[in-house]
């Protein structure tokens, strides 16, 4: 689906997000339509003529949704975590995903912060005993965070604001996270150690990663005996604790306690062995709960929501190819441009398809240009009518084994930036470059070697034929008898008398008998029809 010229855009929201992000979908004119809590067959059916869907972590996005949305061009996620959608099949779907990772950091972290108090202080308990009319004071001695070692598991964004607060509470910081610089952890004061010296070095451990294969289980009964005497908070995802093992290292006294507010299945069942404990305090995923974390993610995603379908970069796009929004009015223009290119390379091209070469020549090509490349092989596969966006068309070129490369010269001889798609096989390739004429008017100016001035927009006509007198005029009488206006013509040689190549803008569609009739001349070597999208 063409995000662009969609008129009524239906945005689905199946799980609830801050009013404020649903006024965004509404004013720039979208439908949005609730169904909070369905699944299974519901949520197939009500997601079946979506163009966009909206969910936070309760609903699962799975192949079987994307099967059932033909027209689903997004997926925005009001939070961080994305274990929920299998990115792989939106990618196969060609459907963005979309996060809002910053809103709720500062709200994950303060839960954590809290989270930790409450198990170091045991206030849930102590609390529901007095509210029973119990005074048991005696009951409870605490541990105090001042002087003790966190040890933080991730040091991503929650991971360093929740070490940033505490370390101002007078704790030692260490970390793991084989993912993040010595000198960010520097830049906090922490010391990046192995999991095992982390766990051993820790008085209270804190989990901030993602849940991927890598961190299943990352936290298990070994790990717990390691972290002996300590407390465990995970605000961040079920599944990297072994909640089982959690709940017999904190019952048997390996452990003095936990604070746990994600679990692997939610909700919780009932028969979950940490209700069970009584040093273990639970929260029902409430780390993003308040009012301005979801007001934050829920307006973010929204926007998001509302630039895939204005054109405008899906700044948090995990799938797709991202820009950064200061540089993305200086590509935007040769995002269409370079997909145009590709569209006609490939329907001019005769062979099969093996390999893409997108060049960059001038001033365009100090630009970050992943997504206007990923543009130039929609405009290759789009002809040959495979289901691509600039989404998945990096992964169909890969699936399909066609080598894709990219390169970059900053100097141009005659254009101040020019772009040129190279389709290929072994023996054959053909090429065709355009520019930007007053930064924004695109021209072909080569295809397969001849220089043109081509306006590539609508209905082409592109003929090889012999430069003899008469093949033009006759062309035009041939067009002119079927009804087909010319809009504009261009037309190069290689040599007088040799091969010309010429392209025509046509108002209309080329009539098959009027085609005929071209391919018939036998001084007209090749008749092709281009039709270029949008106008
Ligand atoms: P982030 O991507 O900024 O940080 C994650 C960090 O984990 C990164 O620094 C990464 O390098 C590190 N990491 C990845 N794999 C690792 C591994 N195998 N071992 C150690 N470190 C590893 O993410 P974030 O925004 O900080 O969010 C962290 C987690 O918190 C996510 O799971 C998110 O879904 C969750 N979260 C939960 C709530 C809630 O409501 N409880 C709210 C917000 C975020
Ligand atoms: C997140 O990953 O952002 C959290 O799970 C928050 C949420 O949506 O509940």
């Amino acid at each position: 689906m063409p995000r662009g010229f969609l008129s009524n855009v239906k945005v689905l929201v199946t799980d609830p997000i801050a009013d404020a992000g649903l006024d965004t979908l509404r004013e720039a004119g979208h439908e949005v339509e609730t169904a909070y809590d369905v699944e299974g067959e519901a949520l197939l059916d009500a997601v079946s003529d979506a163009n966009a869907l909206i969910v936070r972590s309760g609903t699962d996005v799975n192949e079987a949704v994307f099967e059932a949305a033909p027209d689903l061009v997004i997926v925005g996620r009001a939070g961080i975590g994305v274990d929920n959608i299998d990115i792989d099949a939106a990618t196969d779907h060609g459907v963005i995903v979309a996060n809002a990772p910053e809103g709720n950091v500062r709200a994950a972290a303060e839960h954590s912060v809290a989270m930790a108090f409450a198990a170091a202080r045991s206030i849930p308990q102590a609390h529901a005993r007095l509210k029973d009319g119990e005074w048991a004071k005696s009951d409870y001695l605490g541990t105090e965070v001042n002087g003790k070692t966190l040890g933080v598991v991730g040091l991503g964004r929650v991971g360093q604001e929740v070490a940033k607060k505490l370390a101002s509470l007078g704790m030692d910081l260490v970390a793991y996270d084989p993912y993040i610089s010595e000198e960010r952890a520097d830049q906090l004061g922490a010391d990046l150690v192995d999991l095992d010296d982390c766990l051993a070095a820790a008085d209270f451990l804190t989990v901030h990663v993602p849940l991927t294969p890598e961190t299943e289980n990352l936290i298990d009964e070994d790990a717990l005996a390691n972290l002996e005497g300590g407390y465990l908070v995970n605000c961040a995802r079920g599944g990297v604790v072994d909640e089982d093992a959690l709940a017999d290292a904190v019952s048997d006294g390996v452990m003095k306690g936990a604070a746990v507010d994600v679990f692997a299945e939610e909700p919780l069942p009932e028969d979950s062995k940490l209700l069970d404990v009584d040093d273990i305090v639970v929260t029902p995923h409430l780390g993003a709960s308040t009012e301005a974390a979801q007001e934050h993610v829920a307006v973010s995603t929204a926007e998001q929501v509302v630039a895939a379908f204005d054109d405008e970069p899906v700044l948090n796009a995990l799938n797709a190819p991202s820009v950064d929004e200061s540089v993305f009015p200086r590509i935007e223009p040769y995002i269409g441009l370079t997909e145009t290119a590709g569209k006609v390379a490939a329907q001019l091209f005769d062979g099969r398809v093996e390999r893409i070469e997108v060049s960059y020549a001038g001033d365009i090509a100090a630009e970050d240009l992943d997504l206007v490349t990923a543009s130039a092989q929609k405009g290759v596969f789009e002809p040959l009518e495979w289901n691509v966006n600039a989404v998945n068309a990096p992964r169909v070129a890969e699936e399909r084994g066609i080598e894709v490369t990219e390169t970059k010269t900053g100097s141009s001889a005659d254009f101040q930036s020019l772009v040129t798609v190279t389709v290929g096989d072994g023996a054959d390739e053909l090429s065709v470059s355009g520019t930007l004429f007053a930064g924004d008017d695109p021209r072909l100016v080569s295809i397969d070697g001849y220089r043109v001035d081509a306006i590539p927009h609508g209905h082409m006509l592109i003929a090889r034929n012999r430069d003899e007198p008469g093949v033009i005029g006759f062309i035009g009488t041939v067009l002119g008898e079927h009804d087909v206006n010319i809009a504009g013509m261009f037309n190069a040689r290689e040599t007088d008398g040799g091969e010309a190549l010429t392209v025509y803008n046509l108002d209309e569609d080329l009539p098959d008998a009027a085609r005929e009739e071209l391919e018939a001349d036998t001084r007209i070597t090749e008749v092709k029809e281009i039709e270029l999208n949008g106008d």
